[in-house]
Parts: structure tokens; C-alpha cells; sequence
């Protein structure tokens, strides 16, 4: 078994396993499979001459309590029916990490297809995402006179755009290439967005794009909702509302500190009556993204946290390494260190005797770092332990917003 960069040869064969596994229809010349190619870096794993498996890997990055940091994702992994379980995807995906590290990146992330498999690799799962399945007649929001436009595949270039420059919030996540966008845009033909233009500049300042199960009554899936103001926010929500004489029902994910439920009329009502319906309405919680450092110290030095310091030793396990060869120059961020979080934070390599000890792996640590969990609770349900007191010192220290990564790879 090789592990070497796509060539353009290769593309064939991948789409045969993207084939293999229900991610493409072989009848169908999808334009996003191409879309999806040009968009990332790609491993590949060549079994008798032939590519087995695949990582893409996309640059970009990721919002950390107000500092963009720069975002390693895994945007694919894929293994051909042929060669499963025989440490292809595992391998190539610690592979990526390690060359992505010594590349620059200081976080990995990705979406699971189940729990376990990346927290192998290092990665720890974020907090859960609320989507809301809701009547967009019920929506309580004040009504917009203003013209919408219409948005489709041919505004990709300002759809990205206007995607990369809305509202930062903690966690958010930003992909470079415009090919993802398209990609996104290309993913069902019935797909369609509406938006507002500065009346002045004709900029595309704010604006949703939906997936509908079925046009004429619904789910209307929207993909995404991107907006600088509040007021933007609520002004797509109304337009949201203008569909509701014939749209019966409307899915999106809870945007970062909102509580979506204040929003609409009689939720309780509204979902005992459509209980079990094809229009359910209801809010369903999920964890379905992870994510790991892969530069600790700029992780560190990138924390600002100013209402509590602390200080502590760090004994800082990393199972990647298990899947990486030993010639390879990153191998994780497992090690002995002690450090300060606080307004300045600061990390050192060894132990300080005079310090208590946390010992988390990678992907706990992650999560505590991020805010997705606290150390109390993970000291319950993940790997991490601590004193008592310590784990109280952490609680305190780590207060910040839930991340969100607002962005779905
Ligand atoms: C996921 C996928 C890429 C794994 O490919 P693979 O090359 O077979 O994976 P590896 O050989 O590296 O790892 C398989 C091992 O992980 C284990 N594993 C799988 N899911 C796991 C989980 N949730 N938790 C812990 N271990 C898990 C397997 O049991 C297996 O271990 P074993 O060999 O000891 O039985 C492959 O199944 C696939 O292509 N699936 C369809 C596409 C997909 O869902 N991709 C993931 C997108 S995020």
C-alpha cells in the first residue's frame, strides 16, 4: 500500500469509490464531484496500483473567542469496498494532520460519520447543534418591506464572499476555496437562495440558501443563514415568514447565541399536533462535528480568557502518533508541559512540581479549550482527570460562548 499526493489520474478511480459507497450516483456526470477535487488537497492510498482510499483536505480557518486561527479540514475520507479495515483511512488521515501541521494549521476539523473513530486520531467531539424543524408561518418577526433578490449558482463568487465575511462568531469556521460554495450550490438542483444588496454598492450584505425536500410544500432545508447585524438576521427570517402560506415546513441550525425558540408562535402546540408528520415540528440536538489542536503552543498563546487565571501541569496524551511512521516530523501534541490560562496565557515544556496535574488526551483537552465542554464534565465522560480543585479553577477559567461552526463540511 502506497499514501501519495492526487494526480490527475486518479480521479476515475475515486469516483469509483465515491460510487461504491452512495455518495455519487454512477448515472449521473455530477458537476460537484469535480467541484469537490479542485477544491482540495488530496491523499491518496494506491493498493496493486489502483487508488483504494482518499483524504481531501481543505484550508481555511476558525474563529477562537475573536482570533482566526488557521483550519486544517478533513473534508472526505473514503475507502473503496475492496480495502476496508486494513488501517488505510486511519493512516492517511494522521498522515494529512502531521503535513498540515508542519504546513502551519493549528486546529483539524471535520464532520463524523460516527463517534470513536477520529477520537483515535486525536479529535474531540463539539457541543451539540440545535436544528429547529418549525411552520414558517409561525415565525413572530416584524415584517420586511424591502425587495429580496433572487440567488442561484451564476452568483457563487458573491455568495462565497458574503459567506466568508459575516458575522464572526466563536467557532466559526471559514473554507477558502470558492469551489466549496459551488459545490454546495450544485448539490441539488432545486437548491435556491434569497438575499438582500446594499442599495448604494449593490453588495450582497446578507442572505440564506435552502434545500428543498420537496418545492411546492417542503421541508425547505436551509443550508446556511449569513448576516453581519441582527437586523439582517431577522429581515432573511421574515422572508422565511412570506413563504409560510404554502411552505409547511422549514429546518435550520440555531445560529450562535440566539435561542431560536423565542422566535415562533406556540411551540409546544405546534409540536404535539405534528408529532410523527412528514412536518414535524420540533428541535433536535446533534454533536456531529470534532475538532483537535495541532500547534499546542499557538493554540496556548492565542488564548485570552480574563476572568480567572490558573495554572497547571499538563500530561498531554496523543494517539496519533500510533498511526504515524516515525520519520514523520509532527507527531501530535502529546508531552509534559505546564502552563497559564488567563487573560495572557503561556506554555512551557516540562513539569512544575509545585503545579497540580490535568491529564486529558488531545481530543478532551480540545474540547475544554474550545468551551465545548467543561473540564467537570469531561473529567466524567471523556479522558480527562484532575483534582477536584483544579477541575473547579478550569470551570471557571474556560467561560466563553459555545463554539458553532456555522459552516458544514
Ligand atoms: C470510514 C472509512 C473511511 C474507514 O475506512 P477504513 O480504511 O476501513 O478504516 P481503517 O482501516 O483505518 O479503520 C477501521 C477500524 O476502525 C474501527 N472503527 C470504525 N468505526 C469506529 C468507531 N466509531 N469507533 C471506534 N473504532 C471504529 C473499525 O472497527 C476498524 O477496526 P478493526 O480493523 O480493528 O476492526 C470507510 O468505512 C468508508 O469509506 N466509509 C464510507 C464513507 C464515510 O462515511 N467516510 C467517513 C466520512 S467522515
Amino acid at each position: 500500500m502506497t499514501i501519495r499526493d492526487f494526480i490527475e489520474k486518479d480521479f476515475q478511480e475515486i469516483k469509483r469509490t465515491w460510487e461504491e459507497i452512495g455518495w455519487l450516483d454512477p448515472k449521473e456526470d455530477r458537476e460537484i464531484f469535480k467541484l469537490f477535487v479542485e477544491s482540495s488537497k488530496i491523499l491518496v492510498g494506491e493498493v496493486n496500483g489502483e487508488v483504494e482510499a482518499s483524504v481531501f483536505n481543505i484550508p481555511g480557518d476558525i474563529n477562537y473567542n475573536g482570533i482566526k486561527l488557521p483550519l486544517h479540514a478533513v473534508a472526505a475520507v473514503t475507502t473503496s469496498r475492496i480495502a476496508r479495515k486494513r488501517g488505510l483511512a486511519g493512516r492517511m488521515t494522521a498522515l494529512s494532520l502531521a503535513r498540515e501541521a508542519n504546513n502551519g494549521k493549528s486546529i483539524a476539523g471535520l464532520g463524523m460519520f460516527e463517534q470513536g473513530y477520529y477520537n483515535l486520531l486525536g479529535f474531540g467531539t463539539g457541543p451539540y447543534e440545535h436544528e429547529l424543524s418549525f411552520d414558517p408561518a409561525d415565525l413572530k418577526v416584524p415584517k420586511s418591506t424591502r425587495m429580496p433578490c433572487r440567488l442561484g449558482s451564476k452568483d457563487a463568487e458573491e455568495i462565497h464572499k458574503n459567506r466568508l465575511n459575516r458575522f464572526p462568531k466563536h467557532g466559526a469556521v471559514n473554507l477558502f476555496p470558492p469551489q466549496t460554495t459551488r459545490a454546495d450550490l450544485a448539490y441539488k438542483d432545486s437548491g435556491f437562495g434569497l438575499g438582500f444588496r446594499d442599495e448604494e454598492t449593490g453588495e450582497l450584505t446578507h442572505h440564506f440558501w435552502v434545500s428543498p425536500e420537496d418545492v411546492e410544500h417542503g421541508p425547505y432545508n436551509v443550508i446556511w443563514v449569513v448576516f453581519r447585524e441582527n437586523k439582517q438576521f431577522l429581515e432573511l427570517l421574515s422572508l422565511l415568514r412570506d413563504l409560510g402560506d404554502q411552505v409547511n415546513l422549514v429546518r435550520l441550525n440555531e445560529p450562535a447565541g440566539v435561542q431560536f425558540q423565542d422566535l415562533l408562535k406556540q411551540p409546544f402546540k405546534r409540536s404535539r399536533i405534528s408529532r410523527k408528520g412528514k412536518f414535524e415540528v420540533k428541535n433536535r440536538a446533534v454533536a456531529y462535528w470534532q475538532l483537535r489542536i495541532l500547534n499546542l503552543e499557538e493554540c496556548i498563546k492565542n488564548t485570552h480568557l480574563p476572568f480567572n487565571e490558573v495554572s497547571f501541569n499538563l500530561e498531554l496524551h496523543d494517539p496519533v502518533k500510533e498511526f504515524l511512521p516515525p520519520e514523520e516530523n509532527w507527531q501530535g501534541i502529546g508531552g509534559e508541559y505546564h502552563l497559564t490560562i488567563g487573560g495572557e496565557s503561556v506554555l512551557k515544556k516540562g513539569l512544575d512540581k509545585s503545579l497540580p496535574t490535568l491529564k486529558a488526551s488531545a481530543g478532551a483537552f480540545t474540547r475544554m479549550w474550545m468551551g465545548a465542554v467543561p473540564a467537570s464534565g469531561l473529567a466524567l465522560t471523556d479522558e480527562l482527570s484532575a483534582p477536584e480543585e483544579l477541575l473547579a479553577e478550569l470551570d471557571k477559567t474556560f467561560l466563553m460562548p459555545k463554539p458553532r461552526i456555522d459552516w458544514d463540511f
